[in-house]
């Protein structure tokens, strides 16, 4: 805040920079949390054992990040031409980074990617912040976000139980819910 970077911005800048903050901080979190209530829910057992031991949280947390990855993907743009995997990519081309397919590759996550594993060893590897100096500026508050909502439910004994089908969000960026129909009970 009180760098010259930031003493230096003009209006539009600044508007568009409070802009992104409400943007990228609101329902990536919101889908977050419904990732939380139906994920958890689709996996009883892995829910099961975050019920009788809360210090799997931070844990938790990961992979229900990586699970989710609200934003499905970002795009860049080549500076160079380069040879990738065997793919040829010339200076201009335009790159999709599928953060939502890197975060299943079974490679990396095993078997069970496609699940939650709520003490999974490697949760933390998932790319759903993205990668490089555009990494979100908002990690650490989503992470801390998530955090509280479960440490809240686990003082609380408090379960959410799905009871209907989400409906989703249908769009190939944001990878979220419309609505999720739940009932809440204790345990
Ligand atoms: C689970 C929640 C969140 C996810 C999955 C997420 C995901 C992302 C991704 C994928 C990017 C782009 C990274 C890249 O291009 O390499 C990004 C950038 C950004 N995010 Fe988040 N985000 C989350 C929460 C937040 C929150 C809570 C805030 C702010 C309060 C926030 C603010 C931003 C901003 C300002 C950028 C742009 C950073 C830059 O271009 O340098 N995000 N986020």
């Amino acid at each position: 805040i009180h760098s010259d970077a930031m003493a230096e911005m003009d209006q539009m800048e600044f508007l568009g920079n409070l802009i992104l903050l409400i943007v990228g901080g609101n329902d990536t979190t919101r889908n977050s949390m419904t990732a939380v209530a139906y994920g958890l829910d689709l996996f009883p057992d892995e829910r099961t054992k975050l019920e009788n031991d809360p210090s799997l949280i931070p844990n938790a947390v990961q992979d229900i990040i990586r699970w989710q990855t609200p934003l499905a993907h970002m795009r860049r743009t080549a500076t160079q031409d380069t040879v990738l995997e065997g793919q040829q990519i010339k200076a201009g081309d335009k790159l999709a980074l599928w953060y939502l397919s890197a975060n299943r590759d079974e490679s990396v996550f095993g078997a069970d990617a496609d699940k939650i594993v709520v003490d999974r060893p490697n949760a933390r590897r998932h790319l759903a912040f993205g990668h490089g100096i555009h990494r979100c500026v908002g990690a650490r508050l989503a992470e801390l976000q998530i955090s509280v909502l479960l440490e809240e439910m686990a003082k609380r004994r408090m379960r959410v139980n799905v009871v209907g089908e989400p409906e989703r969000v249908a769009a190939c960026f944001v990878h979220g819910y419309r609505k999720l129909p739940v009932t809440i009970s204790k345990y």
